[in-house]
């Protein structure tokens, strides 16, 4: 069978350049999909990042003007992955953030920087490259959004589209009046086409012109069609709904795995939970907060964002404390939490430890030693690091939204006495629910073969990208009927 050729586009690639779990996906599900043969290369911008890490590579088109200045597409390997580098200095070679400058505002010409990566994923789903042909472009949020519009407006109907939302709260709007610069026709500017409310609208565009959406997790689909979850959206949505599906996101399970993790202490599987102790006295240690494996503790690994729900995290804290349990964050964003969770940590040296910033290591070091994970996401699309949690058997605490729904199981009674829970849920997204899951999770952990057999039905659950690979591979196949051989 020859390998189905499908083109990714993207603005972040895990292990070059990552700020979410975007990253995450965009830097696995490649090197899943090949075990279902489809052939992804994907198309990212050039940030020195990105740049410095390719192994070798090779010029295979020059552009005399991609968005105000010169550009070479390089087709290289890095991480096992095979990529499109856009080298656009003018746009690109830009140390800090892929969104924003060191003064934490969106870069001033970002309508361009990814109308660039669109334009280029649309010539060399055109051909730019005489040897490379993708059956189906594979667009990833807003940053791509104006792949199938560029298609469209070029009158292709080849190769068809797929638009992955990871998070419709991030929609990328730009003033009306960049509509030629961007290289849209006049006809563009209407409701069914780019413009969004007065504005041009790069996921709005995908959304619309995209032969197939997709969503990270199937609750998540179902909540971006209603008119709470669907942050404007909503309409289009529900209109396209016969093409829009929900496809869960993996992990990585090699770079998620407690037996073989360079970061942890000791490296443990689910028959030797014991060994995780080693794990939590380290972490408590490097948290300078009290070294006793005999409290529970708690984690948060998080942007520190709206979304995420810290400010219900910080308003139940006493309870947590209480309850005799310990807490360690680790995240980075919003001014007013990082404050919030500076002072609770001050406030409390025996029992909270707080790390504001961005630590791969400490990452992995905190899902193998920690008790618990709470995540009272206000919304969640899927979520990536309550699957880390339970591969690691730490048991996830979730807001009931989005993929935390599809991919936890609250331990309820019924579910206890099934022996198929493997964390806590609470709903609605409040601080009582939040504070009652709390002291739920603490209760079941004070009987610890309950927890242990939690924590041993959480590490065996399937969190890898095998199941979600044949779905996409399953959907790319359904827009290229001719391609099943
Ligand atoms: P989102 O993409 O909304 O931020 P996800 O749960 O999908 O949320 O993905 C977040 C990813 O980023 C996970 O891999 C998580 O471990 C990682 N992560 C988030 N914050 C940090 C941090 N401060 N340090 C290290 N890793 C982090
Ligand atoms: C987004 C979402 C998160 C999801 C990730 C990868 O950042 O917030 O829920 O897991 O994308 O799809």
């Amino acid at each position: 069978m020859t390998p189905l050729n499908v083109l990714a586009v993207v603005s972040e690639i895990f292990p070059l350049i990552k700020t979410g779990g975007l990253a995450d996906v965009a830097g696995a599900l490649p090197i899943a999909l090949a075990a279902e043969g489809a052939a992804v290369r994907s198309v990212v911008p050039g940030y020195p990042a990105v740049l410095g890490a390719l192994d070798g590579g090779v010029t295979v088109a020059r552009l005399d003007d991609l968005f105000g200045g010169e550009a070479r597409v390089v087709a290289a390997k890095a991480a096992g992955l095979d990529l499109f580098v856009i080298d656009a200095p003018h746009l690109f070679a830009r140390d800090a953030d892929p969104y924003r400058g060191p003064d934490g505002r969106e870069w001033p010409d970002n309508a361009f920087r990814f109308a660039a990566l669109s334009r280029v994923a649309v010539l060399l789903a055109q051909g730019l490259i005489a040897e490379y042909r993708p059956d189906v472009v594979h667009a990833h949020d807003w940053q791509a959004g104006l792949v199938p519009a560029y298609l469209y407006y070029a009158g292709a109907i080849d190769p068809p589209t797929v638009m992955t939302v990871h998070n419709l709260a991030f929609q990328g709007y730009f003033p009306a009046d960049l509509l030629s610069r961007l290289g849209l026709p006049a006809a563009a500017y209407s409701i069914d086409g780019v413009e969004y409310y007065g504005e041009i609208g790069y996921l709005k565009a995908g959304l619309h012109f995209a032969d197939r959406i997709t969503t990270v997790s199937p609750t998540y689909a179902a909540e971006i069609r209603t008119p709470s979850g669907g942050m404007g959206m909503d309409g289009l949505l529900r209109a396209r709904a016969d093409v829009l599906s929900g496809i869960l996101n993996g992990i990585d399970t090699s770079v998620w795995d407690p037996a073989h993790d360079k970061h942890l202490a000791a490296p443990f599987d689910a028959d030797r939970l014991p060994e995780r102790v080693a794990n939590k006295v380290a972490l408590q240690t490097l948290f300078g907060i009290d070294r006793d494996p005999a409290k529970p503790l708690f984690c948060v690994i998080s942007r520190l964002a709206a979304q995420k729900g810290i400010d219900l995290l910080l308003e139940a804290l006493p309870t947590l404390l209480r309850g005799g349990a310990q807490l360690v964050v680790l995240g980075s964003g919003d001014a007013l939490l990082e404050a919030g969770l500076r002072s609770s940590a001050a406030a409390n040296p025996g029992s909270v430890g707080v790390r504001l910033g961005y630590d791969e290591g400490l990452a992995h070091l905190m899902q193998g030693g920690s008790d618990a994970l709470l995540m009272p996401s206000r919304f969640e699309p899927c979520g990536l690091t309550q699957l880390c949690a339970m591969r690691y058997g730490t048991l996830p605490i979730v807001a009931h939204v989005g993929g935390l729904c599809d991919t936890v199981i609250d331990a309820n009674e019924m579910a206890m006495a099934a022996g198929v829970g493997t964390g806590f849920h609470f709903s609605p997204v409040a601080r009582e629910m939040l504070q009652a899951a709390i002291l739920r999770a603490l209760a079941v952990w004070r009987r610890s073969d309950l927890w242990l057999r939690l924590q041993r039905n959480a590490m065996r659950t399937e969190v890898g990208w095998r199941g979600p690979a044949a779905r996409y591979a399953a959907l790319y196949r359904e827009l290229v009927p001719h391609r099943v051989d």
